[in-house]
């Protein structure tokens, strides 16, 4: 939900910083703003919008090495200028930037600085102030830092500087994530390593409640009781190419094209020297032990389990509930007496479902999280991970990660079936490269998705899919991607039940888009499109080589029954894309969205 950038360093930290915030814009970007810190001091500036817009306002004469940044999505506060980050301090001595959320900010307020006039209606400020006040009081500013975070409640990853000391930056995490990066001669720190691969890709991991004291030729952690923890840097493994545009208009038809190529990579991942599938043996341990698997996700992560849901249930014979974290959270089910928690999150660090992590911990519960980002929070915080290889996902609507995390979900499916001496005709590695190739005749087509977007969706104020079985699942997914890209109201149906009321949604012209993939359901999804049809509805059928029917706008090369759902979502995204091009909206960057959601 907001990213943070630092640098300390002999070179001109505007540039880096804003160059930094430029990557990390994915996790936010209603404001934006840096500090630097020179011997004349430090000098703010921050805009309302997007990053670009802060470049054209920053004042390229002012020379600074160490400086702070932020990219802002908006929690507490409306997006303004003077909401945006950085905050400062009464006498404008501290400067900080703050990812995350502060729950009892009110209270820290009326507690110590009650008598303070706050400019912003942030919760951040709140922190600043509250260093100064420490400071008042007598205490080092390493002491007022440390103070100050020991007060607050939530989450936060802060960078503090102080104009009095331009040798530091203080950094502090709790819940929100952080990197400090090591360079030589400098430091940096970020929300994510992508943001300062430029720089370094060497990067220590915090854990929460440390402080770190960064300068610009050594770091030292501590935690919140001053204590000295030892920790050397690990090697990120990212290559910078992977997040630039390169030729594409945006990053979401990049990482669709993508898709088959992270097939292929999460076979090559996922097999041995023999070719045989390769997963840990405390992974299919956990699998054999489970009498019920509960999946918890959010959004398109949460899509991707219940497809995941369908496919251990079928192959490995284990009984499996999926559900919305933040669901979960407040309301949980009575649970099995063995259960394995399996958590789907692209990110890694997204708050609702850490939120549940940390219950099922401490019930004492098992916990496996499959994720694209090794290292995040979610992985390190579970028992177990299994990567998605699918490399950086930059734009906000998630589509390469899904069929990942289906794609892992298959190979866990089968994995545990084998452990559990299940025999099997169906080998995962064989089929998604059957996948893979079928994606790629589904890339070459997008003249025709651009058809169907054009004519179905341009100028539509809603569209329904509807679909039975695993396309059902994949609708929700395909209307999850077109709101969140188009802004039209779209829903995904399950084919039966329009019948029980949804139906009366469809006038004349109401587009429908139908998936047709489920040999058994055949029938009735034709049936439910002649329903809607007779009502009006404009339809369009994407089916399955095998089940076509005469008129069928799209039909997707025949794959494993089980894996459907990786081919036929793959129309929709690109439906997606291109109604949000018709529609002039910003596909990468949609609004009110973030790409990581770090508060609950
Ligand atoms: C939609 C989308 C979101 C995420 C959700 C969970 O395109 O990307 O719905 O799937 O916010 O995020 P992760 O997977 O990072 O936990």
């Amino acid at each position: 939900m907001c990213g943070i950038v630092g640098y300390i360093g002999n070179n001109d930290a505007k540039e880096i910083l804003l160059r930094g915030l430029e990557k990390l814009e994915y996790r936010g970007y209603d404001s934006a703003g840096i500090a630097v810190l020179n011997e004349d001091g430090v000098h703010v500036f921050k805009e309302k919008g997007r990053i670009a817009n802060l470049r054209e306002n920053v004042d390229l004469g002012v020379e600074a090495s160490v400086g702070i940044g932020h990219t802002r999505w908006a929690t507490h506060g409306v997006p303004s200028r003077v909401n945006s980050h950085p905050h400062q301090s009464s006498t404008e001595r501290f400067t900080l930037v703050h990812n995350g959320v502060i729950e009892n900010y009110e209270q820290v307020k009326k507690q110590y600085i009650s008598g303070v006039e706050l400019l912003s209606e942030t919760d951040t400020e709140v922190i600043v102030q509250l260093v100064e006040y420490f400071v008042n009081e007598g205490m080092e500013v390493e002491e007022a830092f440390r103070r100050t975070l020991s007060e607050l409640k939530g989450s936060y990853a802060i960078g503090l500087i102080d104009n009095q000391n331009p040798e530091t930056i203080y950094v502090g995490k709790n819940k929100s994530p952080l990197l400090v990066g090591k360079g030589e001669g400098f430091n940096v720190i970020a929300s994510d390593a992508m943001a300062m691969l430029s720089q370094t890709d060497q990067y220590v991991e915090l854990m929460d409640k440390e402080i770190v004291i960064v300068t610009s030729d050594g770091y030292t952690i501590k935690t919140l009781d001053g204590t000295v923890v030892e920790r050397a840097p690990y090697t990120a493994e990212l290559d910078a190419s992977d997040i630039e545009k390169g030729t594409y208009p945006h990053f979401m038809l990049k990482e669709i094209d993508e898709q088959p190529f992270v097939m292929r990579n999460i076979i090559n991942q996922y097999q041995n020297e023999n070719g045989d599938l390769k997963l840990d043996d405390d992974i299919r341990a956990a699998m054999k032990d489970a009498d019920r698997v509960y999946i918890i996700a959010c959004g398109t992560s949460y899509h991707a389990g219940l497809v995941g849901k369908q496919l251990i249930e079928n192959i490995a014979n284990i009984p499996v509930e999926a559900h919305i974290a933040s669901e979960f959270v407040y309301n949980m089910p009575l649970l099995s007496q063995k259960p394995l928690f399996i958590f789907i999150s692209q990110s890694g660090e997204t708050a609702d479902s850490r939120a549940v992590l940390v219950e099922v911990k401490r019930l004492g519960h098992k916990a496996l999280t499959i994720t694209n980002v090794p290292g995040s929070t979610l992985s390190r915080e579970a028992n177990y991970t299994l990567n998605l290889y699918a490399g950086p996902e930059i734009a906000v609507a998630s589509t390469k990660a899904y069929t990942a995390q289906i794609a892992v979900l298959a190979i866990l499916a089968v994995d545990s079936a084998r452990a559990k001496g299940i025999e099997l005709d169906f080998n995962p590695l064989q089929e998604l490269a059957i996948v893979a190739n079928a994606m790629e005749v589904l890339c070459d087509q997008k003249e025709e998705m651009e058809k169907i977007a054009r004519e179905f969706l341009a100028v539509t104020r809603n569209a329904f899919f509807i679909g039975r079985a695993a396309d059902f699942y994949v609708c929700l997914e395909a209307a999850l991607k077109l709101k969140e890209i188009s802004y039209i109201q779209a829903e995904g149906f399950a084919g039966g039940e329009l019948k029980h009321g949804t139906i009366a949604l469809i006038e004349d012209g109401t587009p429908v888009i139908a998936l047709a993939t489920q040999e058994h359901v055949n029938l009735s999804i034709r049936g439910n499109v002649k329903e809607v049809a007779a009502r009006g509805a404009y339809t369009c059928v994407i089916s399955m080589d095998g089940l076509q029917e005469e008129g069928d706008r799209v039909v997707l090369p025949k794959i494993h029954p089980y894996l459907t759902p990786l081919v036929s979502v793959l129309p929709m995204q690109l439906i997606s894309y291109y109604a949000a091009l018709h529609r002039d909206c910003d596909v990468d960057k949609p609004r009110n969205l973030a790409k990581s959601v770090t508060v609950e």
